[in-house]
């Protein structure tokens, strides 16, 4: 079985996808964490990230591996723990030179199959419904208004230490989904088959549960 599930930043798709995991005991799969490493292992190692030949290769060369156990996520690249890394809003500001290219992306979207061959999968990202598993056998879009959004990125990074003023968060969001809805390939769209969920108003636990409802009556 895999599940697919796209959005925006901030729609709550990371925390749905592996509360749905846990529940299904199914494989989380965090895309945007392949398109994160990616970007930081370049910026780390000195690949300029607009060298779209050069970045190829590195990804070519590069070993990246999720792993999850006790509920948590560690993302490894040749073997180094890059999991508080990629979340770096540094590296979130630049992901996009990386996610626009189509030569990367078929290396990911190969990459993010093959997570599927192993087994049963909740898939997360911009283009899990569309590109990656257009045969999913559930699609879900969630979405919420930029405002929600940008608060709920505020208090993670709150949590996590890190003080960003929410007017800076809000503008990064809109600035995030523009470029991730108008880039050629692959853009953030909702499937035509995919169920829309406006998160905007929901607690996690209700988006979890609505998705399960809508899992369950699906697998009747
Ligand atoms: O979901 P996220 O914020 O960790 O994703 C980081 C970036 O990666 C985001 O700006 C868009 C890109 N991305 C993508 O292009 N395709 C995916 N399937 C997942 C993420």
């Amino acid at each position: 079985m895999i599940i697919a599930i796209d959005g925006p930043a901030g729609s709550g798709k990371s925390t749905i996808a592996r509360r749905l995991a846990e529940r299904l005991r199914l494989t989380y799969l965090d895309s945007g964490a392949l398109y994160r490493a990616l970007t930081y292992m370049c910026m780390r190692d000195g690949v300029d990230l607009g060298d779209v030949p050069a970045v190829v290769k590195f990804l070519e060369a590069l070993d990246i591996d999720l792993q999850y156990a006790a509920g948590r996520q560690r993302v490894l690249a040749n073997g180094r723990d890059i999991t508080a890394e990629i979340r770096d809003p540094a590296v979130t500001r630049q992901v996009y030179y990386v996610a626009k290219e189509p030569a990367v992306r078929k290396e990911m979207v190969a990459h993010q199959r093959a997570f599927g061959k192993r087994g049963d999968l909740v898939a997360e990202g911009r283009d899990m419904g569309t590109v990656v598993f257009p045969n999913a056998d559930f699609k879900f879009y969630l979405d919420a208004g930029a405002d929600v959004r940008a608060q709920r990125r505020h208090r993670e990074l709150r949590e996590k230490g890190m003080e960003v003023p929410l007017e800076q968060l809000r503008k990064e969001i809109e600035q995030r989904d523009r470029t991730d809805m108008e880039r050629k390939v692959a853009p953030l769209k909702r499937a035509e088959d995919a169920t829309v969920v406006d998160t905007s108003d929901m607690t996690i636990d209700e988006v979890v549960e609505h998705v399960m409802e809508r899992i369950e009556k699906g697998r009747k």
